[in-house]
């Protein structure tokens, strides 16, 4: 579970990140085939001693060029050891590079988008792919083989690229142009399912709830009798990060909830209700709304909200956390990506270490370790990890939600009265969408407060209320994501509801942007 160490004693496919913004897709797409694979950068790569469990390796696409002196490379002798390897855009025109063949940044014969990808050859590898000799495929490529190594053949191009697919007449070695990890190729997954089963031999055998013992295992191992505490927020991964730890430890594990009175109406309670009776944690409950609403007066800046917030949870968190003597450990929902997203593509750790976030800044202040029980793990995952060890459908679906809360949802200056009338229309929102049996087709859903006042008119009397926005997206990952369509009724039952019983509010709109351009909150 360490940052740095590859767990060794599990088969797997190691994908070497030279830094293309899909290299996580490689691993989701390999994993969705019930096959383990981890992520490494090429400098981590490169000082890599043991190679036992490798049973393949993917070369990443990236923004480098091998036509640059320095370029990123992998040293020649790993072609020697006999393990399988794919090398997809970038990928590919290194491994040509490296035997010997021709790479040429050709700016006329740069394909971006889709491409129709024609067979040359025969190949394992694109065994099922092809529909009539013919596959469309997604391309993101300026520079191009121009001349193939000797001992590789192709096995397909494109109209205007020939070396687009190519294969060592002997070795398993492939690259491809490219990328069958994005949902663009349609066939894409015949592609990584021929490499990991049939050419690297990986059995299908990886499914997340089958982990919950390994994990449970290891904590118990590291941990020993050390005290753990954990910022308990109520969302999925905190949630399962607890339920690990406790089935480890039991008591050992010290829960702070924090109520900042900027979550959705009745979300505390329930939480905490949850916690501490259903799965008889070792809960503890601050009540820090005062000083959270007396810290956000006045302030209307999305950036310097945030920054308030998350500094007085640490300081609540830390004040609290000292009143508990001998903890040694702090346990933290650090997911996949995050550890991913926190090197950068060559291992220089240039970029910045994303911080979980309300609790980024207290590992430092507390001087404790991390415990990460999630960090080989995607957001999807957790949630089969957490129903595998019980956790409570009410957490286990329920939609992201950000740590600075309902604050960056009332724009502009927060009051707690606005936050009142948020929840009350937050709420009907939400449970329409559960009526309806919706909810857990949207990504994400909420209803937020805009700082003006417009005119209505209600029972013959004028109004002068807020306006309230609401928005429903569908997303993968909360990287891109589209608005939820709902229909005319609904809406209109939706407005009638929120305005008939919130006071305060007398016009409701719908967001109908997608991300981009807009992002999913709107501060
Ligand atoms: P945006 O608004 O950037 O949101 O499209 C993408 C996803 O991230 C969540 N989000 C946050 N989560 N702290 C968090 O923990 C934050 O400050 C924050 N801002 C946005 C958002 O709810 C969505 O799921």
């Amino acid at each position: 579970m360490s940052k740095t160490n590859l767990i060794e004693n599990k088969k797997k496919i190691l994908i070497i990140d030279f830094g293309s913004q899909v290299t996580k897709l490689i691993a989701r797409r390999i994993r969705e085939l019930h096959v383990y694979c981890e992520i490494i950068n090429i400098k981590k790569f490169n000082n890599l001693k043991n190679f036992k469990n490798i049973k393949g390796i993917i070369l990443s696409g990236g923004p480098s060029t091998v036509t640059n002196e320095g370029f990123p490379k992998i040293s020649k002798k790993i072609f020697s050891l006999n393990i399988p390897i794919l090398g997809i855009c970038y990928g590919l025109q290194l491994i040509a590079k490296l035997f010997g063949g021709k790479i040429k940044s050709n700016i006329k014969k740069r394909e971006f988008g889709k491409a129709i990808l024609i067979k040359k050859s025969n190949s394992i590898l694109t065994n099922n792919f092809y529909i009539n000799n013919k596959s469309d495929v997604w391309m993101s490529h300026q520079d191009g083989v121009v001349k193939i190594p000797k001992y590789f053949k192709v096995i397909a191009s494109t109209k205007s690229v020939k070396f687009t697919s190519i294969e060592h007449k002997t070795k398993k070695i492939y690259g491809i142009q490219f990328h069958p990890e994005v949902t663009h190729t349609s066939r894409g997954k015949e592609i990584l399912k021929n490499f990991a089963i049939k050419i690297c031999k990986l059995k299908k055998n990886w499914k997340v709830p089958s982990e919950k013992n390994r994990i449970i295992k290891n904590l118990r191992l590291k941990l020993k009798d050390g005290k753990v505490i954990c910022a308990l927020s109520g969302g999925v991964d905190s949630s399962v990060v607890a339920l690990l730890i406790h089935k480890a430890i039991k008591k050992n594990l010290i829960c702070l909830m924090v109520d900042t009175g900027l979550l959705r109406k009745g979300e505390f309670k329930e939480s905490y209700r949850i916690f501490k009776k259903k799965y008889k944690l070792n809960v503890k409950v601050i009540n820090a709304k005062k000083l959270f609403y007396k810290r956000l007066k006045n302030i209307s800046d999305p950036e310097k909200k945030r920054k308030i917030i998350g500094k007085s949870f640490i300081e609540v968190f830390d004040k609290e956390a000292k009143k508990i003597k001998n903890i040694r450990y702090l346990a933290q929902g650090t997911l996949y990506p995050d550890v991913i997203e926190s090197t950068s593509a060559t291992g220089s750790n240039t970029s910045k270490i994303k911080s979980h976030h309300n609790v980024g800044g207290l590992p430092k202040k507390m001087k404790l370790k991390l415990v990460e029980p999630l960090r080989d793990f995607f957001k999807d995952e957790v949630r089969k990890l957490g129903k595998s060890i019980g956790l409570t459908k009410k957490i286990l679906n329920k939609h992201p939600f950000p740590g600075p809360g309902l604050a960056i949802r009332i724009i502009g200056k927060i009051s707690e009265n606005k936050i009142k009338i948020l929840q009350e229309a937050d709420d009907i929102f939400i449970k329409a969408l559960i009526e309806r049996n919706i909810y857990d087709n949207i990504w994400q859903a909420y209803a937020a407060l805009l700082p003006v006042k417009t005119v209505g008119v209600m029972g013959d009397t004028r109004t002068f209320d807020y306006i309230c926005l609401i928005r429903a997206v569908t997303s993968e990952d909360g990287m891109t994501a589209a608005n939820y369509n709902f229909s005319n009724e609904f809406l209109n039952d939706i407005s009638n509801k929120i305005i008939n019983r919130v006071y305060g509010i007398n016009r409701v709109v719908y967001d109908i942007t997608s991300k981009p351009p807009s992002t999913i909150e709107l501060e």
